[in-house]
């Protein structure tokens, strides 16, 4: 397999290291490799497959709907968009939705939205304002909007009229606001910057200075929402109710989906011919996301990532405080980030060796944690053993 690894090499533009495996199979919260190796996948595709791998009623749904009609174009009803709708509409605070394929599209399009919802008014405020160290993908207004200058060298000059201030800083935000600000952006709960809480009070704060400044408050829940912190969205912990907001990630549990959350003030204002995505809405897509608020809003999952992510807290304790390898715990429900008392970028590859795929970051100081919304208690205690033995092995490698 190493032969056919070095050839994918080759032809792969190289933006990612991948393991000297490949991936065959999955099943709930396992993945299999090539090489017959199991692993708890604690990262599911960084927060996407919702159900886990494999699901059965996932599996059924995906292969029906391939069987009947994998895409018509949205010039056209389907059914599964159209249930889809509904469900987000009554899930949430949107009032209408706009499917896109990805985090980064239903943000462009919720972007746009803002602007054209200002412009509507007569008003030309073109501005945004965004959290450092936030991430909000990869497209170009995106990635100006992501507010880490690594991810901008080299693709400069970025979108103009982007500020950014510190996550956590109401003060600093109220100084950022200008007559042109469009729309405030950031993450209930910062993801990529390290599962960063905001503090108490921060997103109820955020919506008095938008409606203070006239601008509109936009929740990027791509990470956050879809039931991953324990309520379908992460803002709706402090019952905030934002302008907009998307989700992509867990929506589709790995079939490409995102979507844009439009409340009142922006769900009128992208006509015919103001926005569109040939692939949003995809009824195969579709047909995966209503599975997972199927059971996410009918069937009890919701009310098991609680559970859940409350014995995620306890079954970690062993890992933190003196004389252990973290400080702290951090995040929600299923969306946790444990802090360490010393950077461990290699941590993925000793995990890997006990069985464990995690992700890390903030530079390596946080083992990013979302495991399947589907995880047993019995599944967290195996994980917790697996990470354990990975921080040993890891802290055994630097005092030697
Ligand atoms: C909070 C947040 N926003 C946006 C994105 C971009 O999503 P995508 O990679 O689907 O474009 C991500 C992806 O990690 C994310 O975590």
């Amino acid at each position: 397999m190493t032969q056919a690894i070095d050839k994918a090499r080759d032809c792969f533009i190289p933006t990612y290291r991948q393991p000297e495996f490949i991936i065959e199979r999955g099943e709930g919260v396992y993945l299999f490799d090539d090489r017959g190796r199991r692993y708890i996948d604690a990262i599911a595709g960084i927060a996407v497959n919702s159900l886990g791998h494999n699901d059965e009623e996932m599996v059924r749904a995906v292969s029906a709907q391939a069987s009947r009609v994998t895409h018509t174009s949205n010039l056209y009803w389907t059914a599964p968009a159209m249930e889809l709708s509904e469900r987000l509409v009554a899930a949430t605070f949107a009032e209408r939705v706009f499917f896109a394929n990805s985090g980064a599209e239903a943000n462009e399009a919720m972007l746009k939205a803002a602007r054209r919802a200002h412009f509507d008014r007569g008003s030309k405020r073109f501005e945004f304002i965004t959290a450092i160290n936030s991430f909000h993908g990869r497209t170009m207004a995106t990635v100006t909007l992501t507010g880490q200058p690594k991810y901008h060298q080299g693709f400069e000059p970025m979108l103009p009229g982007v500020s950014y201030v510190p996550y956590g800083d109401l003060e600093a935000m109220a100084a950022a606001m200008t007559p042109q600000t469009a729309a405030i952006l950031v993450e209930p709960i910062q993801g990529e910057g390290g599962v960063v809480m905001p503090p108490e009070g921060y997103l109820a704060g955020l919506r008095q200075i938008a409606d203070e400044h006239g601008c509109f408050l936009l929740f990027d829940e791509i990470q956050t929402g879809v039931g991953r912190t324990g309520k379908f969205l992460a803002c709706d912990h402090d019952g905030v109710i934002p302008d907009g907001a998307t989700l992509a990630k867990g929506l589709g549990n790995g079939m490409p989906i995102g979507a844009f959350l439009a409340g009142p003030a922006l769900s009128a204002c992208l006509v015919p011919g103001t926005h569109a995505s040939t692939f949003g809405g995809n009824p195969v897509c579709c047909a995966a996301a209503n599975v997972v608020l199927r059971r996410l809003m009918d069937k009890g999952l919701l009310e098991q990532v609680v559970e859940t992510g409350k014995y995620f807290d306890q079954a970690m304790q062993p890992l933190i405080g003196a004389g252990r390898p973290a400080n702290a715990l951090r995040g929600r429900g299923l969306l946790r980030g444990l802090e360490l008392k010393k950077d461990t970028p290699d941590l993925p590859v000793i995990a890997r060796k006990h069985g464990l795929m995690i992700g890390m970051v903030a530079g390596g100081g946080v083992v990013r944690l979302a495991p399947p919304l589907t995880i047993s208690k019995d599944e967290i205690d195996a994980l917790v053993t697996a990470l354990s033995a990975a921080l040993k092995e890891a802290g055994d490698a630097a005092s030697a």
